[in-house]
Formats: structure tokens, sequence, C-alpha cells
């Protein structure tokens, strides 16, 4: 019998499929429901630095505060107190109800709240804690040291005040990502969530306005995390997890042969119902049987880039020959 258990940032996971951080993992009804479908992990919904921030200002909104400064600090202090006091409840909720690792997730834009609260996920009971970072860096202004400057302050702050795993998940849009990923490690993250797929634009032709897109990916998504854990699991010394475009134990298979020590899957749950984990997990586990496979470490990392590879299949980003029979 296939053994599908894997270590991802020193949490020892029965497998590799965490519940990405969405509405599925934000009641603890839900969560219960991921653990009995045999998901390994979960990562909870994300606590928007912009929820504190709108409690904060409609609090202050209302009051006489703004002139004077001692006050907003303690009604700020106050706000972050007792806002965020539900995420912590729903954390250790989800630790007395469940029995799989349960990665809190902080979703930061700048460093100036985390650093405290980051101490307050770890003593509710979270296992880890997943800082989904994202900044857009469409500031004509500003430069990509600049911005890839708050993802290390935020990393530092975090990492200086706790104890547990932390993970980043970062969308693909860097000037290096090699070298940033690779930075990230030297500072001492524990995992690199590749890559947070991001609320969509679109355009309404018929009402002439801007809407938000499709909020599920769609299989053919899971090409471009792919290519980059291949490329890079071997140069960097850190775990990698898979997300965006993985729908079935195939795409786990994918992607743990191209390094990945766990994937964190979303819209296949949605549209397959969260029951699907399970289907996904067999899938995984007749593959390593056909194959005789009685471990993930046995075929981790096959597919990775190796520093002797001639192929320029994991680098190739222009097509030579033209698709003539379209
Ligand atoms: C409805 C919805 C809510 C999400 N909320 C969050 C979130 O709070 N934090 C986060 O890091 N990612 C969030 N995501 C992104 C997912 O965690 C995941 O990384 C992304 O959807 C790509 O994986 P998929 O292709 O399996 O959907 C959300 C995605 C969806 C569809």
């Amino acid at each position: 019998m296939a053994n599908i258990s894997t270590v991802y940032m020193g949490l020892e996971l029965k497998n590799p499929l965490i519940v990405a951080s969405c509405d599925l993992t934000s009641k603890i009804e839900q969560i219960k429901k991921c653990e009995e479908a045999g998901a390994g992990a979960v990562v909870l919904k994300s606590l928007f630095e912009e929820q504190i921030e709108t409690e904060t200002e409609d609090l202050i909104a209302d009051s006489w505060l703004p002139n004077h400064t001692e006050a907003f600090e303690y009604v700020r202090g106050m706000s972050m107190a007792n806002g965020p006091s539900i995420y912590l409840d729903l954390i250790s909720d989800a630790k007395k109800k469940t029995s799989i690792p349960i990665i809190a997730s902080l979703n930061c834009v700048s460093p100036k709240w985390w650093i405290d609260y980051a101490k307050q996920l770890e003593l509710s009971g979270a296992d880890a804690i997943e800082l989904n970072i994202s900044v857009l860096p469409s500031n004509s202004e500003r430069n990509s040291e600049e911005i890839e400057k708050i993802y290390f302050d935020i990393l530092e702050g975090v990492l200086g005040e706790i104890n547990l795993p932390v993970a980043v998940k970062i969308g693909p849009y860097f000037t290096s990502i090699a070298k940033i990923l690779n930075d990230l490690s030297k500072k001492g993250v524990n995992g690199l969530v590749l890559f947070n797929r991001f609320y969509q634009f679109d355009i309404d032709i018929k009402n002439l306005k801007a809407i938000g897109g499709n909020p599920l990916s769609s299989p053919n998504e899971i090409s471009n995390s792919l290519r980059w854990i291949a490329l890079l699991s071997d140069r960097i010394n850190c775990d990698f997890a898979a997300t965006t475009g993985i729908y079935s134990g195939e795409d786990v298979i994918k992607q743990i042969l191209a390094g990945a020590k766990a994937v964190e899957i979303c819209s296949t749950l949605y549209k397959n119902g969260i029951g699907h984990i399970k289907n996904m997990l067999e899938e995984i586990k007749s593959w390593m049987s056909e194959h005789d496979y009685e471990n993930i470490e046995d075929f981790r990392g096959k597919l990775s880039k190796k520093e002797e590879e001639k192929t320029e299949l994991y680098d190739r980003l222009q097509y030579i020959k033209a698709l003539n029979k379209m």
C-alpha cells in the first residue's frame, strides 16, 4: 500500500493535499468536512489587512479621535484586539475539533499590523502561518527593490516574533522570481507557495464597465507554478507548495515530480465538491502502485531541472515552429 505522507515545513501531513485559503476554510463546519474528506491540512481563509483597517477607520470616524494621537493609537489597538478575535477563536476551535495541521493565513500589503498579530496566532494554537503577501506593482514610480523590501520587512518582522513555521504565498509578478525566492529562503522562510491566483479583472462590454473576472481557475493554469517549481526546487533550499490549476490526482503527481512537498487546492473543490479530495488521493495511490513507488519521496523532484540537464524545455519561452495547421 502506497504511503502518501509528506513533511511540509516540518509539519507531518498524512498526504500532500492542503485545502487552500478560501471561503471553504472560513468556518469550523467546513474545516471538519475537509478533514473528513481526507485533507492533509488546511490553510484558513486569510485575515485581511483591510478588514482590520476598515474596522479601525469606522470606529475612529464615529468619534472625535483624529485630533488626539494617543487616543487614536489606543482605539486602533483595541480594534486590533477585538476585530480579529473571531479569527483567533476559529484557530482554537479548529485545533480542538480536528486533528490535521491548521495553517493560519494573513493577507499583508504592509508590515504595520502583522508583527504583533502573528504572535496572537501562535498563542491560539496555529501550527504554521502563511503570509499571503500581495503588492500589485502598478505604481510606475516605485522600483522593484522598494516593492521587494515590503516582502522582506513583513517576513523579518513576523519571523522575529514567533517560533512557528512560516510560508510566503506570492503571485508571479516579479522581475526576477528566482532571486526573490532565493532571498526569502535565505531570510529563513520555511515554505514558498507558488503562485497565488489573484482577484481577476474583466470588462463588461454590454454595460461598459469594469467587473471582476471568474474567481475559479481552470486546469490549464497549472503550467506556471509547475515550471517554476521544476526550475527552482533543486536550487533553493526551502519547501515548495504548489497552487493554481490543480484539479486532479494527476496534477498533484506532476507537482511532486517537479519537486513540490505539498499542493494547495481550491477551485477543484468548488467545482467538484469537497469529497473530490478522496478521488484525488485514490488516483495518487494507484499511480504510485503502478510505478512501484512506496513513498512520496521516492519520486519527488524526479523531474525537477537538474544542474546537468541539457533539455531547454524548462526554460523555453518562445515558439520556434509556427502552428501551421490552424
Ligand atoms: C473564493 C476564493 C477565495 C479565496 N480567498 C483567499 C484568501 O483569503 N487568501 C489566499 O491566500 N488565497 C485565497 N484564494 C486563492 C486560493 O487560496 C488559491 O491559491 C487560488 O484559488 C488558486 O488555486 P486553485 O486554482 O485551486 O483555485 C481564494 C480563492 C477563491 C476562489
